[in-house]
């Protein structure tokens, strides 16, 4: 993969940099209940602004479907991000157009503008070629900071990349190389971890990692699929049984891969889900039929920690169980605790992902030990299932 260096750029100084960042932040009655996602903007921000560049911010906020939605505007995002940046952000009512224009015009170099929701325009995820000129007049070099949008071929992250200069923005490149360094060309052996409730939606992504990964530990709802397709009693786990075949088949791709796959030893049940529900561990087939499984027992959770041990790199995606309420939390907490352990003494490269995992990362107090985590949802999902990402795509040279 080779793509061009923000480092490289040469002069900035007055160049209008036109900025894809994801601020598809959570949102509470206009007011942000977690900016990670403006703070992952902010390196590249300040490195154009530092060059004497004009940054101008493109961004989508949920999904209008291509039609000015007055709860659906950027505009609240523009105070916190002053703050974020202790500069003034110039804000424009459209994102394409006179306004846009005018609000740009009228930047000094070093400045930041914020343009309205992309997706106001039905142009931006049609990936429409006229609306990508729109976008494209109004800079002069264009950096993608958003690998959290990346799997969308939209005007702003495809079509505009086509039309000028284009560059990773720090960000990105950050996350490229740890993405690199976990599944393109890792060091070997690598563990991977995949948990959640549903096989169905993660088939591709197993289907593929069983021919790139050594090992595999399944957790989460997915395993009670696997450990029915295999004849164990599940009792009343949720348990997708018209994929048990499909199980099956992932078993028989690993075996053919030399991929060793680590399905539950021992589980934790509870007649109820709910939190401090009375949790009892049993062996395979040991699960009466009111109970549920809920967690990964102790005996998985120290083979877990053995196969760590004997890795050089984890990549992980799902928690191991239901970690949002307590006493179930334990496998994954204290997966992610070792986890984080091996990491801190430089013994394992780890990087994990997608909406659930960081939750039961910050949960387990582990997401900043881990070498890197990954805000992106879809975006990270689809890179694991392999999918050429288009906005990384339209990146290269
Ligand atoms: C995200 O939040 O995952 C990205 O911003 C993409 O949003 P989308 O799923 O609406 O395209």
């Amino acid at each position: 993969m080779t793509f061009r260096s923000l480092e490289q750029a040469g002069d900035l100084t007055g160049k209008r940099a036109l900025v894809r960042v994801d601020f598809n932040v959570p949102m509470d009655e206009g007011r942000i209940t977690d900016d990670t996602r403006l703070r992952a903007a902010l390196p590249t921000i300040h490195f154009l602004s530092s060059k004497g560049a004009k940054v101008v911010l493109l961004a989508h906020f949920d999904r209008p479907k291509g039609k000015r939605v007055p709860e659906m505007s950027l505009k609240p995002v523009v105070q916190p991000l002053s703050r974020l940046l202790e500069q003034d952000v110039i804000w424009a009512d459209d994102c394409i157009g006179p306004d846009a224009a005018r609000a740009i015009d009228g930047m000094e170099n070093g400045g930041v503008a914020l343009l309205e929701n992309l997706r106001f325009h039905a142009g931006e995820e049609k990936n429409d070629p006229t609306f990508a000129d729109e976008l494209a007049k109004l800079g002069d070099l264009y950096v993608d900071d958003a690998f959290s949008a990346s799997h969308r071929a939209h005007a702003s992250t495809e079509a505009i990349a086509q039309r000028l200069p284009a560059y990773p923005g720090l960000s990105m490149e950050r996350e490229l190389e740890a993405l690199e360094a976990a599944l393109g060309n890792p060091q070997r052996p690598v563990l991977g971890i995949v948990g959640g409730s549903k096989v169905s939606t993660k088939l591709d992504l197993l289907k593929n990692l069983v021919t790139k990964l050594d090992k595999l530990a399944i957790g989460g709802g997915m395993a009670n699929t696997f450990l029915y397709a295999q004849g164990h009693d599940v009792g009343a786990s949720y348990c997708e049984k018209d994929m048990a075949e499909t199980a099956r088949e992932i078993v028989r791709l690993a075996g053919q891969n030399n991929c060793k796959l680590f399905l539950p030893l021992d589980i934790v049940v509870a007649e109820k889900m709910a939190p401090g529900a009375p949790a009892r561990t049993r062996g395979l087939g040991e699960v009466d039929e009111h109970e549920r499984i809920l967690d990964a027992g102790p005996e998985t959770a120290a083979r877990l920690k053995r196969a760590m041990d004997n890795s050089k790199t984890l990549i992980w995606n799902g928690p191991l169980g239901v970690f949002e309420m307590p006493p179930f939390d334990k496998a994954t907490v204290e997966a992610a605790q070792y986890a984080a352990e091996l990491c801190k003494a430089g013994k394992i490269v780890a990087v994990a992902g997608g909406g659930d995992t960081v939750a039961a990362l910050h949960h387990a107090n582990v997401a900043s030990d881990f070498t890197f985590v990954s805000t992106a949802g879809g975006a990270f999902l689809e890179w694991m299932e392999g999918k050429a990402l288009p906005g990384v795509e339209a990146l290269k040279v």
